[in-house]
């Protein structure tokens, strides 16, 4: 590559001629980039816009038949007598983890690899077909014997180790529901999961490793999860050992706690996958909504598989034979749901694994890993490269990333700069990339680029995959085709969310309420520019989201005033130029008393053990008193204005207005 790694400033505010620097400075005012001359689709996509446009449920029946084996055919394809509450393929039958596994391994391919596993220490490990389908029978008859069977949610809080990819197949493979929690939460975040989804079993690991350090998973989960009355049994995997862990190997409990390898090595190699029916509940994942009650959005079987699958083809035009894909995700998210197990598995595609950090053991380990591996296609997140373009180019410049032909992104709007600097450093001016937005929710890639169709734009997820209908409404729901509105999706999909867990009613209201019962209200706003391309701007409700990660307002607000020290606390939003947005908490402290450096710090460290470090308050705010209305709701938007240092708007509906001037003054006097 021939980049410079640093921009030199010749003149004040100018990048010197030739430097990077002016190369992106150049470039930002190139609106929309022509798929790239040398790329050559390797999968044909053609006559699927048109299909999808002529009848689209007459196209999601095709491709369900073309992509997936079915153990009994389906005969209705789309049930929608009874809004919101759509069924997809309903009378057919299938198993994930017969369509992921046993169909390749039956077809001769069983040795292909699966995943290239990569520890953080520099530990390689291949896992082929073959083997993950040996691992997944045995684990799913562990299971069994420990009395898991069809409905029963078992939860899984793992690192990105193999393991978690059988354990979430094992589920699949005998009809139970996974529950993965993300391993970055804090066990008392994986308690609260595990006990509103009544979850009878938790998968989880001795200990996990981190940049180095290894943190002692299991006895902090036995500190939370000692009086869970349905969590009937613990699988230990015994990833790092008693060595790592101070000398002792991690406290088991008799009669509750099982060692996964012990459990595995025990169990009948043999276990036939159980036909599901197509709308069998598969996973439950839960995700931040406007309460600090997480949602637990549910997927099912044979509609979500089908979304996965196709859009991971479609999207990441993949070709089995020849592409290694690589998404760096955390499995406990939906993208590593989608795209790192049930989509590249259920494609019979060869996936890099890695468990670790991109800054450890230096900068550059991802570009290590691109090049050891020759991966093809790479999807990761905007604030990742944001990170990647603030340590500098001279650490992928030190590797050949010349195997790349794709790039993507997902969870959060892209800055151009980032998209550009993306385009040039990592793709070489040769990769489309693919700004793919979607959610929890639509399990599967929404809106996006097709590589080698699409002409892409900078910050833009472009336009709609075939049989998704993405539209813009006014406030009052009158339709613009274009300008900026609420987005919504105006006919059901088979990858749609079917329900919140046991939890019918908010579904509907939070989701299918607003515009009525067929129109899915997203919770983002969008702008559709006159080419038809989709710019999303961001969530309209209570959602923030740092570095693709979704917390919700008062999820963070909640865990803050359950401090003994706390009165009262409000959180907001502020855009951040390497998180996105970055979380920033106003707090009254009880007895008025006043805030110190100390106080902010304990409360930091009190957010982390209740949520999770993804969750810490980026900056503390000492207020007197919040800006309330009159009926006492607290006024976030002049949080955020303060925040943000915009002039304050209008504050005479404030019970007490005068409370945005002090706040606005301390703000000012705090620099
Ligand atoms: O606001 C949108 C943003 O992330 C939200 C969904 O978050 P989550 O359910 O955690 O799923 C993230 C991974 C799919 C959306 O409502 N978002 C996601 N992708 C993009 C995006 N915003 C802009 N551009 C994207 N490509």
């Amino acid at each position: 590559m021939t980049t410079t790694d640093q921009a030199g400033a010749s003149r004040a505010g100018e990048p010197e001629a030739g430097t990077l620097e002016a190369e992106l400075e150049r470039l930002l005012s190139v609106e929309s980039f022509d798929p790239p001359a040398g790329f050559t689709r390797r999968r044909p996509v053609e006559a699927d816009a048109a299909a999808a446009a002529a009848d689209p449920v007459a196209f999601w029946a095709d491709k369900a038949r073309e992509l997936l084996d079915w153990d009994t055919p389906f005969t209705t394809v789309l049930n929608d007598a009874n809004p919101p509450f759509y069924k997809w393929f309903e009378d057919g039958e299938l198993n994930i983890s017969a369509n992921c596994l046993d169909r390749h391994v039956a077809a001769g391919r069983g040795d292909r690899v699966a995943f290239h596993w990569a520890g953080e220490e520099g530990e390689r490990r291949a896992v082929t077909y073959a083997d993950l389908l040996d691992e997944t029978q045995r684990l799913a008859n562990g299971l069994r014997s420990l009395g898991v069977g069809r409905g029963d949610v078992v939860g899984i809080f793992l690192p990105m180790i193999p393991q978690v990819a059988a354990a979430m197949l094992a589920c699949a493979r005998i009809g139970a529901v996974h529950n993965v929690v993300f391993g970055g939460f804090a066990p008392s975040a994986v308690k609260e999961r595990m006990e509103v989804s009544d979850a009878k079993v938790l998968i989880t690991v001795d200990g996990a490793r981190r940049k180095g350090r290894t943190a002692p998973v299991k006895a902090a989960v036995d500190a939370e999860m000692g009086d869970l009355k349905s969590l009937e049994r613990i699988v230990v995997v015994e990833a790092v050992g008693a060595a790592a862990l101070g000398g002792a190997r991690a406290p088991m409990t008799p009669g509750r706690d099982v060692w996964y390898e012990e459990l595995v090595a025990a169990a009948d190699p043999v276990c036939p996958p159980e036909p599901m029916s197509a709308e069998a509940p598969l996973f439950i994942l839960y995700s931040s909504g406007s309460t600090a009650k997480p949602k637990g959005i549910l997927h099912t079987t044979g509609g979500y598989l089908l979304g996965a699958t196709y859009t991971y083809q479609t999207v990441f035009d993949i070709d089995p034979e020849s592409d290694v894909y690589w998404c760096s995700a955390d499995v406990g998210w939906i993208t590593g749901h989608s795209y790192i197990i049930y989509g590249p598995l259920s494609s019979g595609a060869t996936s890099v694994m890695y468990e670790g950090a991109p800054d450890y053991p230096d900068f550059d380990v991802w570009w290590k890993l691109i090049d050891e591996y020759k991966v093809t296609v790479f999807y990761t997140a905007p604030t990742a490269i944001r990170a990647c373009m603030k340590w500098g180019a001279q650490y992928p410049d030190r590797h050949d990333l010349s195997s790349l032909r794709l790039l993507g992104t997902v969870g959060e709007p892209i800055n151009p700069k980032a998209w550009l600097w993306y385009h040039k450093v990592i793709g070489g001016g040769r990769c489309p990339i693919v700004d793919t937005w979607w959610q929890t929710e639509t399990g599967a890639i929404m809106i996006s680029p097709i590589p080698g169709v699409t002409a892409t734009k900078p910050g833009s997820a472009t336009r709609p995959l075939p049989g998704i209908t993405p539209a813009l409404l006014t406030e009052d729901g009158q339709p613009l085709t274009e300008g900026t509105g609420v987005l919504v999706i105006t006919q059901p999909w088979p990858s749609m969310l079917r329900t919140l867990y046991k939890d019918d009613e908010r579904f509907v209201k939070t989701y299918f309420s607003r515009f009525g019962p067929t129109t899915y209200l997203v919770g983002d706003a969008a702008r559709v520019d006159a080419d038809g391309y989709f710019w999303i701007i961001g969530r309209i409700d209570d959602v923030i989201n740092v570095s693709g990660h979704r917390l919700s307002t008062a999820e963070v607000e909640s865990a803050i005033v359950a401090h003994e020290a706390v009165a009262e606390a409000a959180v907001v939003a502020q855009a951040d130029e390497q998180t996105g947005q970055a979380i920033v908490a106003f707090v009254t402290l009880a007895g008025g008393r006043a805030g110190d450096d100390a106080t902010v710090a304990e409360l930091r460290d009190h957010v982390a053990t209740r949520i999770g470090k993804l969750a810490r308050p980026k900056r503390i705010i000492w207020a007197e008193d919040l800006p309330k209305t009159r009926s006492g709701k607290i006024m976030r938007r002049l949080l955020r204005d303060v925040a943000e240092g915009r002039a304050l708007g209008d504050v005479t509906t404030l019970r007490d207005p005068t409370v945005m001037a002090a706040l606005a003054a301390k703000i000012a006097e705090a620099g």
